[in-house]
Order: C-alpha cells, then structure tokens, then sequence
C-alpha cells in the first residue's frame, strides 16, 4: 500500500486486506443482489451505463431506466446515433442531467475515437467524457476484469470502518488513504468481485446510520466495531446550508398548451424548462421575449436542489401567437420530454390555480 494513515505497520495492513477480502469474496457469492447488470453476458457499455446512473441514485429506482436504456441503446453506437434530446428524455427522472448529457458524449467519443467499443484500462477510460477515477475503475475491474480500485461513497463509508480511518474523507491525505486501501483490495484475479462486494457491503449491511454488524461478514475485523461505534465513520466535515436562490418562471401558453424552451446553459441545460431567469424579475419583460399578452401569478414554489434552495415565482402569460422558437406541450403529455422536476413543479403550479383565465396585469 502506498499510503500509510495508522500505526499499522504495512504488513499487518495487507495482511487484514487480504483476511476481509476473502470473507467479502465468499459473503458476496453467496448473497449479491440479482442485479440486471450483473447478468451473464452484460457488456462494457452495460456496465458503464448502470454505473452513471448508479451514482447517486438508489438501485430500485435504476433498474426500470436501466432497462429502457439498454431496449434503446444497446450500445455506444445506438446512442451516439440519438440527439442528447432523446437521451435526456429517457433520463428524465433520474436527476443530476449531466451524467446523462456525459454519457451520450462518451457514447460519441467511443465511436470516433475507439471503433464503437468501449476501450480497456484505466487510462483510455478516464480520457472520456464524464468518466472520472470511480467509473473507470467500475467498468475496467467490472467489465474487463483488471486489477483497477474504485472509491465511492458505500467503499468510503466500509474502508474507514474497517481500518477505523479518522478526518473527512473528502480531504486530500484521507482520500489518498482510501484509494490506497482501494488499491491493495482490487490487487486480485476478481478485482470486480471485491471492487462490488465493497459496495454491496455499504449499500445492504454496512449502513450509513444504523450498521447491521450482527449479519457483517467482515465484523471480525472490523476496527470501528472493535471500537464500539461504527457509526463515528466516516468522520464527515458538516455540509454547507444550500444556498437561497430568487427566481422568476414564466410560463407561455398558446391553444392550452405550454411554452417550453430548451434551458441554454447551467443546471439543466439542453432540457426543457420554462422562461426561467434568475431575480425576481419583472414578469412582462420575461414574457415580452415570447410574445405574451395577460400575465397571471401563481404563487411561489420553493425546489431544493444539493446545493441551491430556489425560490420560483411562477407565472403564466397568453402568448398572442404560436412562438417561432421552443416547444409547445401539452400538461398532460410530458411523457419522454427532457423535462427536469422543476419544470414539472412549475407547470404544476399554473395547473392548480387555473389557466384558462388568465387576467391582465396592468
Ligand atoms: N453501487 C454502484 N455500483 C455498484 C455495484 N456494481 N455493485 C453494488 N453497488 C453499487
């Protein structure tokens, strides 16, 4: 191991990788989950699709998309065919939008520059779009079978409970600590078996509040067990309060349906959003840009996102004429638009408090 964080001397360290590793290896055989991407005869692409949606996302929700994805796009070329549209509307759900615009990007990479197949090893990996050291080492160690560590949250939260690794993961010298420990438990022929016996431990057994040590097949061994308080692991530093956001949407609406414009930049860029500005701005010179008429209020709705709480107020607008730019939708008819939740909720908004009458302001 390169990096040495406790009194353990090095050889000690490998010595207990190796005992945990061979515990998880047998724990893992007998009680994985039966994922769909764990199946016999799950490509590369397969493997790399459910793990950008895995990240962040909780398994139960993945498994439907996961399978609509690979129906639609069994491999890089099917995607790299589609627009990012297509791919965000099938996405459309899942949240954090960029996974899904990188991954049509990676889509596209793989085929200019890797004949359509997803490449082997670590270094070609991380040269593509989105991919960054945890999915390389999850498709490279999953997918091909090389000896490639990987660290994500569940891996983070089982190795500082296992070697009982103080200070916050996040910082520099913990994180290398992890990697390094990540390191020496993927140097093994089923470097992807104990890359996801790791992170089947976090996510089944080795909880983040309430761990069930009585069912842990590493409990032995376990440092932060032997200390009495698992829980104490990860040592994170306290998260930052989200910061308040003012917003103004405006909604257009035209024939009973409703103006949608693709988002040009930021948190939901290429999806389909309303007239969204940032402030509180006058609503008629937001609807001025679409062509709008009566402007109605309804109210204020407050998203919360990881790092932002926005408060929206919402309005409507009757557009004189049918817009010569974005999209008209139907309320009722959302489905496979690449459409994020906070236009849902803002559409929402103008659906309960009545659209068919909009009054004039001023
Ligand atoms: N979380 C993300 N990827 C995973 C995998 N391959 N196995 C278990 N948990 C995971």
């Amino acid at each position: 191991m390169r990096a040495k964080k406790s009194n353990e001397a090095p050889v000690d360290a490998a010595a207990r990788v190796e005992r945990a590793r061979e515990a998880l290896l047998g724990w893992y055989a007998a009680s994985a989950r039966a994922l769909p991407w764990r199946a016999p005869g799950t490509t590369a692409w397969a493997t790399w699709v459910s793990e950008v949606m895995l990240q962040q996302t909780r398994v139960e929700t993945v498994v439907p998309y996961f399978a609509r994805f690979m129906e639609r796009f069994p491999t890089p070329a099917r995607m790299a065919e589609a627009s990012e549209a297509e791919v965000l509307g099938l996405w459309a759900g899942l949240g954090y939008y960029r996974r899904a615009r990188f991954l049509h990007a990676g889509a596209r990479a793989v085929c200019e520059r890797f004949g359509a197949e997803v490449p082997r090893g670590v270094e070609a990996l991380r040269g593509l779009p989105g991919v960054g050291d945890y999915t390389a080492g999850a498709i490279a160690s999953i997918a091909f079978g090389e000896r490639a560590p990987l660290v994500d949250g569940n891996v983070e939260r089982v190795l500082t409970r296992l070697f009982a690794v103080p200070g916050d993961p996040r910082s520099g010298p913990v994180k290398k600590h992890l990697w390094a420990l990540a390191e020496a438990f993927a140097d093994h022929p089923a470097a992807g078996a104990v890359n996801q016996s790791l992170m089947e431990l976090g996510a089944t057994v080795c909880a983040p509040t309430s761990p069930r040590c009585l069912t842990c097949p590493v409990r032995a061994m376990c440092r932060a067990a032997q200390e009495g308080d698992p829980a104490r692991y990860p040592e994170k530093a306290p998260k930052r309060a989200p910061r308040d956001e003012e917003w103004t949407a405006l909604v257009g609406l035209h024939g009973g349906r409703a103006l949608l414009v693709p988002s040009a930049s930021g948190r939901w860029e290429g999806m389909l959003v309303p007239v969204l500005a940032e402030g509180a701005v006058d609503p008629a010179a937001l609807g001025a840009h679409v062509g709008a008429r009566a402007v109605m209020e309804h109210g204020v709705v407050v998203h919360v996102l990881t790092h932002a709480r926005m408060s929206i107020r919402v309005y409507s607008a009757t557009l004189e004429h049918a817009p010569s730019a974005g999209t008209l939708v139907a309320l009722d008819a959302l489905a496979g638009l690449a459409v994020p939740k906070v236009t849902l909720r803002v559409l929402a908004a103008v659906r309960s408090s009545g659209v068919a009458a909009p009054t004039r302001r001023r």
